[in-house]
């Protein structure tokens, strides 16, 4: 068997990079954003598992100089992504410390999140995995959203989808699912996006 895990840039990849972004998942922000209107001018976001930074690229972009970019990463974001209206923590989401500081740069009108753990190969220890990430960035949504704030969060496919829906309904008038599609054909990852948080 091939060991070989290169996998040729795609259409994407390379759209992302004559674009000026660090990475293809741009894409799946920009299909949320325009389905859902989510980045609006002045707006306070919060990105969680930020890095090499081109969601974040996209957010800048759309905010145009106005409002406020906090982008959390466990590495760092791809060394041209800089703005006077960006602050990058690098550090664990799952930290006391990161959330503090976080907590501190806000309350946000809009938190994302792209993170995705490490894959193992096996797909119960990955969507476990990628359950758990979900469940914190949806902790860190219902405590640092301002009222109205819209939230959109990565998650592999096959795990507590459904059980991390209903959570997200107490949280936000509609909680759904949504397949951008950017995302690989053989990915087994979607997105659950929250819209208008409950007072
Ligand atoms: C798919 S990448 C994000 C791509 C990014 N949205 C972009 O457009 O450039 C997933 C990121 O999640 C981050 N991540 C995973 N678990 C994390 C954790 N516990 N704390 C902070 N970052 C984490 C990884 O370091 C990785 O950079």
């Amino acid at each position: 068997m091939s060991t070989n895990s290169y996998q040729k840039p795609d259409f994407w990849s390379q759209k992302a990079f004559k674009e000026g972004y660090p990475a293809r998942s741009v894409y799946k922000l920009q299909e949320i954003d325009k389905k859902f209107g989510f980045i609006k001018k002045n707006s306070r976001v919060l990105d969680l598992g930020a890095s090499p930074g081109s969601w974040t690229v996209f957010v800048l972009r759309q905010l145009d100089g106005s409002g406020h970019v906090t982008s959390i990463d466990l590495n760092p974001l791809s060394k041209n992504v800089k703005s006077s209206n960006l602050t990058f923590i690098q550090g664990d989401l799952y930290s006391e410390e990161i959330r503090s500081a976080a907590l501190a740069l806000g309350p946000y009108n809009l938190v994302i999140c792209d993170a995705a753990p490490p894959t193992t190969g096996n797909r119960v220890i990955d969507t476990a995995r990628s359950s758990g990430l979900v469940e914190l960035a949806i902790y860190y949504a219902e405590t640092m959203l301002q009222p109205g704030g819209n939230f959109a969060v990565k998650i592999f496919q096959g795990g507590d989808q459904q059980m991390l829906l209903k959570k997200m309904r107490e949280i936000f008038t509609e909680a759904k699912g949504f397949k951008p599609a950017a995302c690989r054909s053989e990915s087994f990852e979607t997105y659950l996006i929250g819209l208008n948080k409950k007072a």
